[in-house]
This record gives C-alpha cells, structure tokens and sequence, in this order.
C-alpha cells in the first residue's frame, strides 16, 4: 500500500500538496479551508513589517486562454500581503492553535535591512509558525524597493540574508527562487551556502501576456497603463520543471539531503510526479487553486497515488530524483544514436548461422538461413 506522508526538514506532512504563497493562503478562513480540504502544508500569502507600503491595484490579472477557452497562462502584477502584519501575528497564532494537520509555513519578505529580516522571523516564530519561506522572487512591484526578484538576482545578496535568517531561527528556511536569472544554481547555491535548509522553484515570470487590439493597451490595463507583471499556471510548467530539475542535480551534487519544493503549473498528481521525479519533495499548487477551488487536491491526492501503485513505489522517496540520471549533455545523445544505428547495421549485416533443428527456421532470415545452410 503506497502512502503520500512524509518529513521534509522535520515536518511531517500527511502528503506533499502544499498551498504556493498567494491568494489561496492570504488569511486565516482560507488557511483553515485549504488545511480542512487535505492540504499537507500551507504556505501564507508573503508578509513584511510595513503593509502600508504595499498597495494594490485592480484589475491586477491577465490571462492566456487556449482555443478551447481553458486558461493556460495567468499574468498577475499582485504585490504581497496589503494586510498589517499585527493581523498575521493574531492569525498565525489562531491558525497553529486549531491544530491543523499539516505544517503552517510564513512567506517572508523584506528590504535589505538585517534588523528587519531578524525581527520579522522572530515575530513569526512566536506565534507558532512551523517554517519559513523566504521570498527573493516576486518580480514586479517589489525590486523597485530592492526587495523580491531583486534580491533573488544577487547571489552575494541572497547568501548574507539566509545568514541573518539562519542565525535568527532552528526552524526550517526555505529561500524561494525566482526563474528570471539565466542560471538558476547560481542563487540557489548562495542561498544553501548562506544556511537555507532547503529551496523553492519557481516563483512567476517576469511576462507581457498581451495587447488589445482595439485600444492598443497592454493588459492588464490600469487606467490606461501596465507593468511587467508575473506569469503562472499551466503554460511554465515545463520551464518550472526544467529549472527544478537543474537546481534538484546541484543540491544532490553539493548539499546532499537539503530539501527542494517544487512548483509553477501544477493542477494534477501526474504534474507531481513528474517534479518529484525530478527531485521535489514536496510539491506547491498557487494558480491551479485559483482555477479549480480547493477541492483539487483530493484528485491529486488520488493521481499521485495511482501512480505510485503502478509503479510499486511505496513511500515518495522510491522515486524522487528517479528521472535526473536520464539527463545527460547533446554530445551524448548523437554518441548513442551513432552507437545505436552502427549495432543495428552490424547485426543487420552479420550471417546467420546455420539452423541446428527445423524449430529454428524464421521468416526474417529464411533467405539467410537457406544461404547458411548450402555453405556448410
Ligand atoms: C495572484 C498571484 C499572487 C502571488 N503572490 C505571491 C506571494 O505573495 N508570494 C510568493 O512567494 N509568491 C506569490 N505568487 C507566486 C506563486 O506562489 C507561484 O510561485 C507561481 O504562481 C507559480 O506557481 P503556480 O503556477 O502554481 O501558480 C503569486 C502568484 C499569483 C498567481
């Protein structure tokens, strides 16, 4: 019988569907909904000290639609939480007192300010947060204040901000990629280097999902103006795995046991398997929520599930990181193609040899066969 519960970092999840940092975790009604739906952990909507700064605008969301109408591309330029962090606090705390099944991890944020990274972990500690995620990746908005991607971009910047978080906490730190930097184990490593227990990948896009055509604005149009906003949902999911999977193979090559969450354009347990075979442990779902509700994760749950039982994986960590040895460079590749076609056509050429009982004849090779035969 496979099951889904697993420690990552010390938490023990009752399954590896955690809520991505967003809408679906921003306040304690839907934290308390996405844990009473099954959720293994969620993680909050990203908090700093100051919400007064943050402001929001609407509409703030532009979506990409298939032909069928499906959405398969969502653009937002949301900034963090706009509620005052004394609220969190009361939330935080209410939320760890009912007890939920699953881990309660804080989104963090912060400006280059050692004083304020450290209080605002402490705070958050207090109130009974199970683990951090430090978030050096939202790409609009907050790296004009420094914050968020701008950060994230800064390998030196991100290693001594993981150091002020790991000095202040024993609880798990996971440092939240962002996916527009060429290479993404660049600040991967700083940030394992700099105390992180583990990573997060991928945060949104930077991204222009379109224009209208009737009044030439680009969307989403706030009083006749846009930004670059964040691009989610199915459309990144193949960019999310391949940078999940290249920071997957540097933590197995150089910090062997930390840990990796995985996420952009999840909505089905065979999406999640596939970023556990590629190295996740655990696995986030932030737009998928916002497309189907809540309730997508008994689905999941039940794909995950029958993937593992055709499989014969019992636990998740049968089949973590099973996919990353089938990776290799292009050079490889033609040299096992070559290997390949020569091996065909040698044995394509090759005599048979001359059938020893009449159970041996083949319709293949019966002209070959016969020749053998009247060689001797
Ligand atoms: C509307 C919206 C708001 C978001 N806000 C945050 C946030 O506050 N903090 C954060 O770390 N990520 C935020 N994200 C990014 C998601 O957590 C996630 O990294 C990204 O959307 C890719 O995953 P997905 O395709 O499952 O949404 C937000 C995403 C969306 C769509």
């Amino acid at each position: 019988m496979s099951t889904l519960a697993t420690t990552v970092d010390g938490l023990k999840l009752p399954n590896p569907f955690i809520i991505g940092s967003g809408p679906p975790g921003t306040n304690l009604s839907v934290n308390n909904r996405a844990f009473r739906e099954g959720r293994g952990a969620v993680i909050a909507k990203t908090v700093s000290l100051d919400a007064s700064k943050v402001v929001n605008v609407s509409p703030r969301y532009a979506k990409l639609l298939a032909t069928s109408g499906e959405v398969i591309g969502w653009e937002n330029i949301e900034l963090i939480s706009d509620r005052p962090f004394k609220i969190w606090e009361d939330e935080f705390k209410r939320c760890k007192d009912a007890q939920p099944p699953g881990a309660l991890i804080a989104s963090v944020m912060e400006e280059y300010n050692k004083d304020a990274w450290i209080e605002l972990i402490q705070r958050c500690e207090a109130v009974g947060v199970d683990a951090f995620e430090l978030n050096f990746s939202c790409p609009h908005g907050l790296p004009e204040r420094k914050m968020g991607a701008a950060m994230g971009q800064d390998p030196d910047i991100l290693e001594e901000v993981c150091g002020w978080v790991a000095s202040a906490t024993k609880l798990p730190v996971w440092a939240k990629m962002t996916p527009n930097i060429t290479h993404i184990e660049e600040p991967g490593r700083a940030a394992l280097r700099g105390g992180a227990t583990g990573l997060s990948a991928i945060n949104t896009i930077r991204s222009v999902t379109s224009v209208n055509l009737d009044t030439l604005r680009p969307d989403p149009c706030v009083e006749g103006y846009t930004t670059p906003g964040g691009y989610s949902s199915k459309a990144v999911k193949p960019i999310a795995l391949r940078m999940v999977m290249e920071l997957a193979t540097m933590t197995r090559n150089e910090f062997p046991g930390r840990s990796l969450s995985g996420l952009g354009g999840i909505e089905s347990g065979e999406d999640a398997a596939q970023f556990i075979l590629l190295g996740a442990d655990t696995v986030q779902v932030c737009t998928g929520v916002m497309k189907f509700g809540y309730e997508c994760v008994k689905p999941m749950q039940d794909q995950l599930l029958a993937f593992m039982e055709k499989h014969k994986f019992a636990t998740l960590a049968d089949f973590k990181g099973k996919s990353l040895d089938y990776f290799t460079t292009h050079a490889d590749l033609v040299r096992r193609q070559t290997e390949r076609k020569a091996a065909q056509k040698a044995a394509a050429a090759a005599p048979s040899k001359a059938v020893k009982s009449d159970a041996e004849w083949t319709g293949d090779d019966f002209i070959k066969q016969s020749d053998a035969l009247s060689k001797g």
